[in-house]
């Protein structure tokens, strides 16, 4: 994760810019900042613990005595070290000459961080970067690049790297296998590299991407990318981004996170608007493949639980489904004909990319279903459907959520030739939604969280396509309210949890219109006659609930409906437990480390 901001140009507020760029990347990590930028007389450095967002500007801009800025900048999620400012990023070399800000992990960094040790070097953080910053100090008197490539070649890991060296004018970026763009405004003759684009998106619309294994350097003369091993140029192709900057910004909210819960009465349109053509060609696909493997991380896993019961219900076809770090096993039965359907936002996340270079790796078709159409996990898959929810910035996913089982469903339905009416379905679903978000509605759900954010546990039951909806209910309030909240399928309760439940504690009951409703009900009175205080997210109330969500009837669709007014919960939990409900403690949005 950490998310990385680099400037090479005219601008001179270097402070501001370099900040400013930073704040739009707090979502990959927000635990200590830094920022490094040259000057007549050498580096300066500047880092600190907490939030950049929290970071106070001085007035003076600086002067750094140059005609060109060149400046890096980090912000952090811990790995190795704690969050501490010495651990912050950007990181010296011992005779200050170079200094590096990284995201990633070094794996071999402990016997590299020993041998550099036995060479006199002293350590002054506990990171795996400041080896990085070592190295290349230490393969300097080759030349600056030269440098980069010898001590890129002695690292393992996955990792994105900028550095710059005190008596070069010149930005040095690599990248294996955590992200890195180029954005670009030829008028001013200035570059920025950053791990997302929104980090630059003020500045410029205009992108080169860099690659696994490919490396870029920036000067007066531009910007030159290349081989990492064979040094070979690589020609780049400027690739202009569509993305409007107030759709990355609050505007009016108080939060990104309810500004996306409140987007969904837009979203779920734009994923319904599919390109049908892309729908057919993917059931298709999964019609023609050797075993469809839904691969996701977090919250993007438990959309693909979903799906299985909805490939299951509506197309009576069976997927294999996991977690991306829990892939492992199923690589036995990977074949060439296989395809692998993974399932996220970022496109970035590591354990996910991790089973999709596997199953490219036994010749499998990859397609996935992404938000950032411009990430790794698009540019490494054959077939991508776009997810097209706009950017989402809070931590914990929403509107991406119920737009990516959107898809899924169209899927399902596609794949049973039935895909006119899954968009009936969903076009009903989304107006339903539309009428549901509104302020009474808001303001009833947090009456709720009035009554029970004192409390130390919640559970959540569901059954069939709402037991995963249950397991994403828990995953939204333990990442913003940090309460305890554990989700169980209905049947499963009487199993071994009930014994969990006391006079009072908050247990939300799941209850769809369909099969399973009297089922699910009898979980919830069981959880009742032991104390426990049920909350009912349904259609229609009943005696059983002690508090009543309505949601709409949607069918198939009903775990879109459903996890929406949990999402809402968790916002005001969030609040009235004075969290930061778009930046949860612990987490980062985009996870780009194993
Ligand atoms: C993090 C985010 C989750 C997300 C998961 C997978 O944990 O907070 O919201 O579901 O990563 O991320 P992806 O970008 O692959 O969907």
């Amino acid at each position: 994760m950490c998310g990385i901001f680099s400037y090479f140009g005219p601008k001179t507020n270097i402070e501001e810019l370099i900040t400013g760029g930073l704040m739009n990347l707090e979502y990959r990590g927000y635990d200590s900042w830094g920022i490094a930028y040259k000057t007549a007389q050498g580096i300066e450095i500047e880092k600190e613990i907490g939030k950049i967002s929290d970071r106070v500007l001085s007035n003076n801009s600086q002067d750094t005595g140059l005609e060109t800025n060149i400046a890096i900048g980090h912000s952090r999620w811990a790995t190795h070290g704690g969050v501490t400012q010495a651990n912050a990023h950007p990181h010296f070399s011992a005779d200050k000459n170079i200094v590096l800000v990284h995201n990633g992990i070094i794996e071999n960094f402990f016997e590299l961080k020993e041998e550099l040790k036995k060479g006199g070097v002293e350590f002054v953080s506990e990171t795996d970067t400041e080896v990085f910053a070592h190295l290349i100090s230490l393969y300097l008197h080759e030349g600056f690049e030269e440098a980069v490539k010898k001590a890129l070649a002695k690292v393992h890991g996955r990792f994105a790297i900028v550095v710059i060296c005190k008596d070069e004018n010149k930005l040095i970026a690599a990248r294996v296998g955590s992200p890195l763009i180029v954005g670009i405004d030829k008028e001013q003759n200035e570059y920025f590299i950053a791990s997302d684009i929104p980090a630059f998106l003020k500045h410029t619309k205009d992108v080169m991407y860099l690659d696994d294994g490919q490396m870029v350097t920036i000067d007066q003369n531009g910007a030159h990318f290349y081989d990492m091993e064979s040094g070979k140029r690589i020609e780049k192709r400027i690739v202009t981004i569509d993305w409007d900057l107030e759709s990355a910004e609050k505007g009016d909210f108080a939060h990104f996170m309810i500004k996306e819960i409140t987007e969904q009465k837009n979203t779920l349109h734009r994923a319904i608007n599919q390109d049908a053509g892309l729908i057919l060609e993917l059931a298709e696909c999964i019609k023609n493949a050797y075993g469809t493997f839904l691969i996701g991380c977090g919250t993007a896993g438990k959309v693909c639980m979903v799906a299985e019961y909805l490939f299951a219900h509506v197309a009576k076809r069976h997927i294999n489904v996991a977690f991306g770090s829990e892939f492992n096993h199923y690589k036995h039965f990977i074949k060439d004909k296989s395809l692998m359907i993974a399932v996220s936002q970022s496109g970035e996340t590591a354990d996910t990319l991790e089973a999709i270079e596997v199953a490219k790796g036994k010749g499998a078709n990859i397609a996935s279903i992404l938000n950032v159409e411009t990430s790794t996990m698009a540019r490494i898959s054959d077939f991508v459907l776009p997810v097209k929810a706009g950017p989402e910035k809070a931590v914990a996913s929403t509107k991406v959520t119920t737009s990516q089982i959107a898809i899924l469903t169209l899927l399902a339905y596609a794949l049973a030739d039935r895909l006119e009416e899954g968009e009936q379905l969903l076009i009903a679903a989304a107006g339903q939604i539309n009428d549901m978000l509104n302020p009474r509605y808001e303001r009833h759900i947090k009456a709720l969280a009035d009554k029970i954010y004192h409390s130390e546990s919640m559970y959540i039951i569901g059954k069939d396509m709402n037991y995963p909806i249950a397991l994403e209910a828990a995953i939204k309030l333990q990442e913003v309210s940090y309460i305890h909240a554990e989700g169980f399928a209905g049947g499963e309760l009487k199993h071994g949890p009930i014994a969990l439940i006391s006079e009072g504690t908050p247990v939300i009951a799941i209850v769809a219109n369909d099969e399973y409703k009297q089922e699910i009900l009898s979980n919830a009175m069981e959880i009742k006659a032991r104390g426990g205080y049920i909350i009912g997210v349904s259609p229609e109330n009943s005696e059983i609930f002690d508090y009543w969500i309505k949601v709409p009837d949607a069918g198939n669709a009903s775990p879109i409906v459903n996890i929406i007014p949990i999402q809402i919960l968790a916002y005001y939990l969030s609040l009235l437990r004075e969290n930061n409900p778009d930046m949860p403690r612990n987490l980062a949005k985009s996870v780009t480390v194993k």
